[in-house]
């Protein structure tokens, strides 16, 4: 177990470079049981959700290399086994994103229900419905979960998501690359991610529209073959160091991002007064001279404004000028941040899923939870501008999600260790 120390170091300065996508790289990892031929993935981070990723899929009889500093070759010639082993699954909710490629490529899987953060109930229904629809049937023993197909295919079909969750898009996505007919995802994640697993499986030889809108089509080919391919850059990690350079009055410049994915985050830090330029590579962000004022957010599926930067914009808002709401419509429980942040004096109050930041605070350091991934990322965040020291436990949630974190933090000035316990 260890822990990050975290100190007041003053304004960040600096350049840090974004990683791959974490939320990309395992979708496009799982999609590579949907061949027999090899895979090569360039720009994949170095990340627990990552390393588990590759445990679950050499355990289902896949080769993973790793054959350059960021690049993987996955090669998933025979499908050995159907059932990954619970003990990966259950660290990470994105396993489940296996059962897609392994009941579309052999028309069997059999999982246990998927971990991951705490941040809520996190349901699987959506996907089950999903594969239901294609004509799968679906089995419920105990906590696993059984999807069978009992003819040679299953069948493409029009299938409306009551909500449009990105990890049942991506798996139904992957289900239907390889089904017999057309399959129309109606009310579709529109997320980045999504259109870059559409485009690493149409590399892989299938036929995907409308990725990145709330209708996409997939008409079945009978087969996919090998390719190679770069995960798109990290927006959550480019928001959580934009949101570092606001909250300690710092300027920095975050490299390798795509501008259009930060919209609503541009968007909102330029409300609360923070200078945000697009450079070169990347935006500059510059909180030097400007008052941080209030501002409302209220979370949504993309293009709106991300639940992954719900808590660390909401770090910024208790040291802004004035109070604001912040309202969480994506997951039921993404406040257990709240209660740490009010250990630093926050004052922050909830009712159901609003918050209300009152704002004009001045942070003091005290010894707090990662609560979850950005649970945690939050805290450093605040660290970085409490007076005396931080100290961060549970820090292996947030090293399932940021590469290299204190490494590109330090890069920018802040004064932040890990130090075993
Ligand atoms: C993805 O999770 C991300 N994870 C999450 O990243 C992100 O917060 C989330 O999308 C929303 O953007 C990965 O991509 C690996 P959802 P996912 O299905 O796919 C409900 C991070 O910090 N729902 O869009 O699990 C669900 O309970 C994280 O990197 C159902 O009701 O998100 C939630 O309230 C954590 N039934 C909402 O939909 C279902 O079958 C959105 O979930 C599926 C989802």
């Amino acid at each position: 177990m260890a822990n990050y120390i975290v100190k007041n170091n003053g304004p960040l300065q600096g350049e840090v470079t974004v990683s791959g996508a974490k939320n990309s790289v395992l979708p496009l990892m799982a999609a590579t049981l949907l061949c027999g031929e090899p895979c090569i993935i360039d720009g994949v981070p170095d990340l627990r959700d990552v390393h588990i990723m590759k445990d679950i899929l050499r355990s289902l009889g896949a080769t993973v290399e790793e054959i350059g500093d960021d690049t993987i070759k996955i090669h998933a010639k025979e499908i050995a086994s159907n059932e990954p082993p619970r003990d990966m699954v259950d660290k990470m909710r994105a396993s489940f994103l296996v059962m897609g490629p392994l009941i579309s490529r052999t028309g069997y899987g059999k999982l246990h229900m998927p971990g991951g953060c705490s941040i809520g109930e996190r349901p699987i229904d959506l996907h089950l419905k999903g594969f239901e629809s294609l004509e799968a049937n679906i089995y419920h023993r105990a906590e696993e979960i059984e999807v069978v197909v009992e003819k040679d295919k299953l069948t493409g079909k029009v299938i409306y998501l009551d909500f449009p969750s990105v990890g049942a898009t991506e798996n139904i996505m992957m289900a239907a690359v390889l089904a017999d007919g057309v399959t129309n995802i109606i009310n579709a994640a529109e997320e980045p991610e999504i259109v870059d697993l559409a485009n690493f499986l149409n590399k892989m030889g299938a036929r995907i529209k409308g990725a990145g809108t709330e209708s996409i089509k997939i008409e079945g080919v009978s087969e996919l073959h090998g390719c190679r391919h770069k995960v798109i850059p990290d927006r959550i990690e480019a928001g959580t160091y934009m949101m570092a350079a606001a909250i300690t009055r710092g300027k920095v410049i975050v490299k390798n991002l795509v501008p259009d994915h930060m919209r609503p985050i541009v968007a909102k830090l330029q409300e609360c007064g923070v200078k945000v330029k697009l450079v070169d590579m990347g935006y500059e962000v510059d909180a030097q001279q400007a008052p941080i004022v209030a501002t409302d957010i209220k979370t949504l599926p993309y293009p709106g404004f991300p639940t992954d930067i719900q808590s660390p914009f909401m770090a910024l808002l208790a040291t802004a000028r004035g109070s604001s709401e912040v309202v969480e419509t994506v997951f039921e429980n993404r406040f257990m941040h709240v209660a740490e942040l009010n250990k630093m004096g926050a004052a922050i109050t909830t009712e159901d899923r609003k918050a209300n930041i009152p704002g004009g605070k001045t942070l003091k350091g005290a010894e707090v939870y990662a609560t979850d991934l950005r649970g945690g990322a939050t805290m450093v965040l605040a660290g970085l501008v409490a007076t005396g020291e931080t100290v961060i436990k549970d820090i292996y949630h947030i090293e399932r999600g940021y590469e290299k974190f204190i490494e590109k933090l330090k890069g920018l000035g802040a004064e932040i260790k890990r130090v075993e316990a």
